[in-house]
């Protein structure tokens, strides 16, 4: 079977973001004017900023009702968008970077007063990592930003890609009149307080029209001024530098004012990559081959205790996924079939009888899910890119209720399959030790364990600077290292052997004194990564 205009029709896509920069509005933009939502005020699930544990406790349990939040899919101009939700809060980062393995491009919001910050450097060093295309969306041209040519520079300079703006705006702060988009050569004007979903630009192809006098008045000049300076210093916007991860175009706007959205969404369907290959162990898997695969990038609890059952999300890689067929689960060597698999939109989950390429789609879990897990029609193949990163943050876990052993073996086994944080073993399993990459998880699985498992544990803090995996190719070299650091040396879920820092110092000076000995900052080495 021919899939490809399935697979023509669809983009995939993950907001990103600074806490406060915008994301939760743009989210909400987008999906009024994809006809998803009708009022806004709708998408707020995403709101863990204020970093308390029982903040996030409350909105984590509004999203354990309404999972539908984290895949917000609608159609718009004839293509299915799927928009993958990314939490905001920094502890949740590598929740973030597995969901950025799932789409096949970003957009990514900058706010204007506060230019680039600390996260979305990271986050885009993961972009980079994966060369994913990415459009950048500079927000809050109503208030009195940094003058965006500094912006541009800012980004070029702390996000270490090339950037190059397709839209332009006319002032900014109280004074912002509006943009002048410079892909199709229209000039958008802001009403402030004028909240509408429709806003027709007037197409001016030479800013030396007298139109754009009457319409900007004293600003016209500048405008020109700033397009012709755009012109001569960044080079004509080429698709295919954005397609692969060179050139950043830049949009500005105000997604609280709906300015700028339409503009950026239009651009988005139109540059916007569709479903690409997907890198493997054994070879790289194209969306167009026959077969169906996917894997799995995330694993969301359902957290009314009465159903213990987990959403997996899967990310239809190749062919076509249908609905109570068997599919093989490649780590646990078993065939699985789906009874309700579901599609999101919005705020809904649907039962689907079929996926494609590029979706998201929700699969029930009684327990078979780990991150990472794929689904084939039968090859033994391992998708790549959904690390685990090494964590940063270590405590031992302590048993409160000896009466409830069992409740909480299961219940660090489950949450940590789902990503939460990473469990660690010594003394064949008896001392357990889990590692995040944020203090809050800490507070979410101890709030789960009780709530989901009757378990009750208290932790001890452990003061190691980093855990890496250790592999080596010589045997007597691994076994002299492990003799003397069998304190520092625990196993991961799967038995791979790691190792603990417990300072940057000494684990510079351990690399430096180990040469035999390789240490890996994420978890992928097990399928072939160098680092
Ligand atoms: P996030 O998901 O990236 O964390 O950001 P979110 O959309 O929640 O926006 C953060 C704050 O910035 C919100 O205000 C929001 O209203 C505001 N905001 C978003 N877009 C714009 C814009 O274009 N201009 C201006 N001036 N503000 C914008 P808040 O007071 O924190 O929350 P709320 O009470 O308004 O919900």
């Amino acid at each position: 079977m021919d899939y490809s205009k399935e697979i023509e029709k669809r983009r995939t896509f993950a907001i990103i973001s600074h806490p406060d920069a915008g994301k939760t509005t743009l989210t909400e933009k987008l999906l009024l004017f994809g006809g998803a939502i009708q009022v806004a005020g709708a998408v707020k699930s995403n709101k863990i900023k204020r970093s308390t544990a029982s903040d996030f406790m409350e909105i984590e349990k509004q999203r354990g009702i309404s999972v539908a939040t984290s895949v917000m899919g609608f159609d718009y101009r004839g293509l299915r968008i799927n928009l993958l939700d990314t939490p905001g809060h920094k502890d949740f980062a590598e929740d973030t970077y597995r969901t950025l393995t799932a789409v096949d491009s970003v957009i990514l919001v900058i706010d204007s007063v506060k230019g680039v910050e600390a996260q979305t450097e990271k986050l885009m060093e993961v972009c980079r990592m994966r060369q994913t295309p990415v459009i950048v969306f500079i927000n809050k041209m109503d208030r009195e930003g940094k003058n965006p040519f500094e912006l541009l520079d800012e980004l070029e300079e702390k996000l270490n890609i090339t950037v190059r703006p397709l839209s332009w705006p006319v002032s900014i702060g109280t004074s912002f009149k509006g943009v002048y988009n410079l892909y199709d050569r229209s000039l958008y004007l802001f009403n402030p307080g004028e909240i509408k979903l429709t806003s027709d630009g007037v197409a001016i192809d030479d800013l030396s029209n007298l139109l754009v006098d009457r319409f900007l008045g004293e600003h016209a000049s500048q405008l020109r001024h700033d397009v012709e300076l755009i012109d001569g210093v960044y080079p004509p916007f080429e698709q295919q530098q954005y397609l692969n991860g060179n050139v950043a175009p830049v949009f500005f706007g105000s997604a609280i004012n709906n300015f700028g959205v339409r503009e950026l969404l239009d651009t988005f369907v139109t540059i916007a990559p569709t479903p690409g290959p997907r890198p493997a162990d054994s070879r790289t898997i194209a969306p167009h081959e026959r077969d169906f695969s996917g894997f799995v990038f995330k694993i969301h609890a359902n957290l009314d205790p009465r159903h213990r059952d987990r959403i997996a999300f899967l990310r239809v890689c190749s062919g076509k996924f249908d609905r109570n067929k068997f599919y093989h689960h490649v780590r646990l060597g078993k065939a699985l079939r789906f009874r309700s698999p579901a599609s999101f939109m919005a705020r809904e989950k649907t039962l689907i009888e079929d996926a494609f390429p590029g979706d998201v789609i929700g699969l029930y879990d009684t327990g078979n899910f780990k991150i990472g897990d794929t689904l084939t029609e039968g090859e033994t193949i391992l998708f790549q890119g959904i690390p685990n990163f090494s964590p940063e943050f270590f405590k031992e876990v302590i048993n409160t209720d000896p009466m409830k052993t069992k409740q909480l073996a299961k219940g660090i086994q489950q949450l940590t399959d789902e990503g939460v944080a990473q469990l660690f073993t010594q003394n064949q399993g008896n001392r357990k030790i889990i590692g995040t990459v944020g203090e809050l998880q800490f507070d979410v699985i101890q709030y789960r364990l009780l709530h989901e498992y009757g378990a009750s544990c208290r932790f001890n803090q452990l003061s190691f600077f980093k855990a890496c995996w250790i592999t080596s190719e010589d045997e007597r070299k691994m076994e002299a290292f492990c003799r003397y650091k069998t304190e520092l040396l625990a196993a991961d879920k799967d038995n791979n052997l790691v190792f603990f820092a417990e300072s940057k110092w000494r684990l510079e000076r351990e690399m430096e004194d180990n040469p035999g000995i390789r240490f890996h900052f994420t978890s992928e080495f097990k399928i072939g990564a160098s680092n």
